[in-house]
């Protein structure tokens, strides 16, 4: 009897070109949300791979309807929607999409940083609204210079961030778990200390319960009047009503954020302050980067399925189920 052929689930709306690329090799359930129960009676048992782009959490539930699973690949270098706990426990390798986006996030922090503290896009509807032509002119805004930066989170981007950071004459500092043996700049062990110790935050660590909500009410306090917050991690990371309250009360600054706790929802009183800048989790998103981190999607599944181990496993993976990772026989 032939083997039935490896099926694949698309969860969240890939990029066609990624589903597309993975059709030439295999059968593609390509769903936007995740499908409803008789969709799992019916192909469950079919499926072996999960492409996501952590729109659609792979929950402990959702693989335990996937008896045959062997592979997720998360099209993002996150992967705080998967249950990888749960995925260990069956033996189902976990990979992400590490390094292709360094670079591409790299610039956009800075971009973003930038962004909001000449308050730039405020700017650009001051001309829109007209009323520069009117004679009116736009407020003096606070500067980069003279700032200190922090860095939450010296991991791959952390890095190339601080390698950017360092073109613009501005001390930096940073907070990770652990001490980074070739990062020179100040380490601090405790993410408060480095609070006090700065005036600008960017935040750029794994989404996931380690680190839900570290950026407190206590943090913006540490951070000041002066501070401003970026975040292009993940929401989760801040405590977006500790986040609201800081900024009414301008316990700090100003904040530029690309990711909130309820995407795409954004609080309505984000949306009414003049002082932040918000955007739609665009951190990777140009055709150059998200190209490169398809590709890499499309590479592990192909090289799992070609019994070559996956490229880019998560740490907790290898870690878990060790580096020689082979399909199953
Ligand atoms: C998303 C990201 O994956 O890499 C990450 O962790 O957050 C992004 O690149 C992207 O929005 C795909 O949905």
């Amino acid at each position: 009897m032939m083997a039935a052929p490896i099926k694949i689930l698309s969860l969240g709306g890939l990029p066609a070109s990624v589903e597309d690329a993975l059709a030439e090799r295999f059968p593609v359930y390509r769903e936007a949300a995740l499908p409803p129960e008789p969709f799992f009676a019916a192909h469950g048992a079919e499926i072996a791979a999960i492409v996501t782009r952590g729109r659609v959490p792979v929950t402990a539930a959702l693989i335990k309807q996937l008896p045959n699973l062997e592979i997720v690949a998360n099209f993002g270098v996150g992967y705080d929607s998967i249950d990888v706990e749960a995925a260990i426990a069956r033996r189902i390798v976990v990979t992400n999409t590490p390094d292709v986006l360094n670079d591409e996030m790299a610039d956009f922090t800075i971009g973003l940083l930038l962004a909001t503290i000449r308050r730039l896009p405020q700017a650009d509807r001051f001309v829109r609204s007209g009323l520069w032509a009117e004679g009116g002119a736009f407020p003096l805004s606070a500067t980069l210079r003279g700032r200190t930066v922090g860095i939450v989170g010296m991991g791959r981007i952390g890095k190339v961030i601080a390698k950017r950071l360092g073109g613009f004459d501005v001390p930096i500092a940073y907070h990770s778990r652990r001490k980074q043996p070739d990062v020179e700049y100040p380490y601090f062990a405790e993410l408060r200390a480095l609070a006090e110790a700065v005036d600008t935050l960017i935040v750029v660590l794994p989404g996931g319960p380690a680190t839900r909500g570290i950026i407190d009410a206590e943090i913006l306090k540490a951070l000041g009047p002066n501070g401003v917050l970026i975040n292009v991690a993940r929401g989760s990371v801040v405590d977006e009503p500790a986040l609201i309250h800081a900024l009414e009360g301008r316990a700090i600054l100003a904040a530029g954020l690309d990711v909130f706790a309820r995407e795409p929802k954004v609080p309505a009183s984000l949306i009414e302050m003049g002082q932040v800048v918000l955007l739609p989790h665009i951190g990777t998103a140009t055709n150059h980067t998200r190209n490169l981190m398809g590709q890499l999607v499309v590479q592990n599944i192909v090289s799992w399925f070609d019994d070559c181990g996956p490229i880019t496993a998560v740490p907790e993976i290898t870690q878990a189920l060790g580096h020689q990772l082979r399909r199953p026989v």
